[in-house]
């Protein structure tokens, strides 16, 4: 989205009397809040929980960060050197989110247990349908404008309504909602036996009344991301094979074992420029759609070299789990999960069954998979590891706020990437260009998202372009993209949250 220069930045005064509302108090929210204040704004920040840290506050016991630590990082406030795992424990992330909260002074900002219910839009200006410019002027603000925002203090019961100048959603998108799948009538959860829970469910429990839940118990978990095989693993350590856990899946997935394909790191492969040459992408010129056509040979030779590594490391053939879709889907989607450590030897051992069922159904004593006949998979308890849909709030229109969300290999690296984005909108550094021209922009996106991720289409990743997706926000903001020392280091050397420090 290339917007255009404006000059237009505001004093410092009137920055403070503009009022800017931040939704979220996870890592965007925080992210959102540090950047509001380092431009002058006086952010307000509505977290409908008691604590910051959003999914990191509630995860599995066994939680680590999957990601390598260097690539999660804030881009100006290093991880402490007390750290020293690669993948720290999630007690450990949310310390350096805490950290970092305090180290900016972001937490007098924050209202907590404050829920933010609806969100609505006031214009002056009758002719809002029929605006050409985001908010009507292409600038953050619009004087004529106005949002409120009904806010719901889960403490003390009562609702509350802020009027702002500016809009910041910070809401995750893995968390609040849980994804259920549908069921035909009468072959629901309500026709079993025994309990259903979701993951976020198990997630919201601590380490003893997890493992309390899943004793002796004949569990099924649903899925195959990292979810599914985290839980799965819990299970397996709480009742070994005296009581097997069960995973139900419906496709098979590239996990990871480690980043480093035959002593390879991934990053050389998918995350430097000469990689995303590979890739076709929104809005390229017709020198680089020839390049990426020519090179994706290659392309599918990277993505063998990967699935070879992945398939002799985990013995995926032995265990019936090759995946039909190639590596380079599954790092498009943003599907890339890690294996815990030690998963294959517990399907070896039998305290861990892979069984496979595109469709499944509930009956009295347990899970009837499709195709199976209607013996079923006995059951006491099932944990629905399939995913989240968001977070929902009521009131959002598109010609006057914008709603984004993009997943990558580092959510992290990402959300500060556009809260900078954001926060030098709001200073006037630049313009939004005509709703039209944003249209036609989000659609040559999702063009792009459709073709490499198929199915994963809603995950909206940007995985395989992050450098390209920067470089359209580095040339908003005025800055260079190019970020590293000679043509040699920008072409092959991975790029990552420390490129854009400064
Ligand atoms: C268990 C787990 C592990 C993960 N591990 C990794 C990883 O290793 N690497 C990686 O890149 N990503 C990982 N992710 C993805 C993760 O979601 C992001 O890395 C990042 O933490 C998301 O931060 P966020 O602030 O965008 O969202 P969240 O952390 O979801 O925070 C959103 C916040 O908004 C608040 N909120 C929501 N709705 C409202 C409302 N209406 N009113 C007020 N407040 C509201 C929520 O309470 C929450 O505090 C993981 C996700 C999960 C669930
Ligand atoms: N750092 C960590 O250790 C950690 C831990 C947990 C979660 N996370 C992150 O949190 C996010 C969410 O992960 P997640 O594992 O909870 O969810 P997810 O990645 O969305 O995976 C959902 C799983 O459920 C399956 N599924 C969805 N709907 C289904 C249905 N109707 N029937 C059968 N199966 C269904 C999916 O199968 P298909 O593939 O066939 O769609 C997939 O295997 C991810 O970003 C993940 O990386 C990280």
């Amino acid at each position: 989205m290339s917007g255009s220069a404006s000059h237009k930045g505001l004093s410092g005064a009137l920055k403070r009397q503009k009022k800017v509302g931040v939704v979220g108090a996870g890592i965007s929210g925080l992210l959102a809040c540090k950047y509001m204040k380092a431009k002058g704004f006086d952010p307000i920040v509505f977290e409908a929980k008691s604590s910051i840290g959003g999914v990191w506050t509630k995860t599995f016991h066994t939680t680590k960060l999957q990601t390598p630590k260097p690539l999660y990082q804030f881009s100006d406030f290093p991880w402490p050197s007390s750290v020293t795992q690669d993948f720290p424990h999630h007690l450990q992330v949310l310390n350096y989110i805490t950290a970092y909260a305090h180290h900016f002074d972001l937490l007098k900002h924050i209202k907590f247990n404050a829920l933010v219910q609806r969100i609505q839009f006031h214009s002056q200006d009758p002719a809002v349908e029929a605006w050409h410019l985001w908010g009507g002027t292409g600038q953050a603000f619009n004087p004529k404008a106005k949002w409120t925002l009904s806010v719901y203090n889960t403490q003390t019961d009562s609702t509350q309504v802020y009027t702002v100048d500016f809009v910041i959603l910070c809401v995750g998108r893995f968390s609040d909602v849980p994804n259920i799948p549908e069921f035909p009538l009468n072959k629901g959860p309500e026709v079993f036996g025994g309990k259903v829970i979701h993951s976020m469910d198990y997630a919201s429990m601590d380490g003893r009344s997890a493992a309390d839940l899943v004793k002796g118990k004949r569990v099924t978990v649903v899925g195959f991301q990292k979810s599914a095989l985290d839980i799965a693993m819990e299970c397996s350590a709480v009742n070994g094979v005296k009581y097997p856990c069960t995973v139900l899946y419906r496709t098979e997935h590239w996990n990871l074992p480690d980043y480093l394909p035959w002593g390879i790191p991934l990053a050389y492969l998918y995350l430097n420029r000469f990689s995303e040459l590979m890739v076709h992408k929104p809005g390229e010129t017709f020198l680089l759609s020839l390049i990426a056509t020519l090179l994706a040979p290659l392309r599918w030779g990277f993505s063998k070299f990967v699935e070879i590594h992945i398939k002799w490391k985990l013995g995926l053939r032995k265990f019936g789990m090759v995946p039909n879709h190639s590596f380079h889907k599954e790092i498009n989607s943003c599907l890339i999960s890690t294996v815990p450590e030690k998963f294959y030897e517990k399907v070896e051992e039998g305290s861990i069954v892979l069984r496979k069922g595109p469709r499944f159904w509930f009956c009295k004593e347990g899970i009837v998979v499709d195709g199976e006949g209607s013996s079923g998979l006995k059951t006491d308890l099932v944990i629905l590891a399939t995913g989240c849909n968001g977070s929902t709030i009521q009131g959002m229109h598109t010609c006057r706020d914008s709603t984004a969300f993009s997943e990558s290999v580092s959510n992290l690296y990402t959300s500060e990437m556009r809260c900078r984005w954001v926060a030098e909108l709001l200073d006037g550094t630049f313009e939004l260009p005509s709703i039209e021209e944003m249209k036609k922009d989000v659609e040559r996106w999702a063009e792009y998202v459709k073709t490499y991720s198929g199915q994963y289409f809603r995950r909206s990743c940007l995985a395989a372009l992050h450098i390209w997706y920067n470089d359209q926000l580095c040339k908003d903001m005025k800055w260079n993209p190019r970020r590293k020392k000679g043509l040699l280091a920008e072409l092959f050397h991975p790029y990552g949250p420390l490129d854009y420090s400064s």
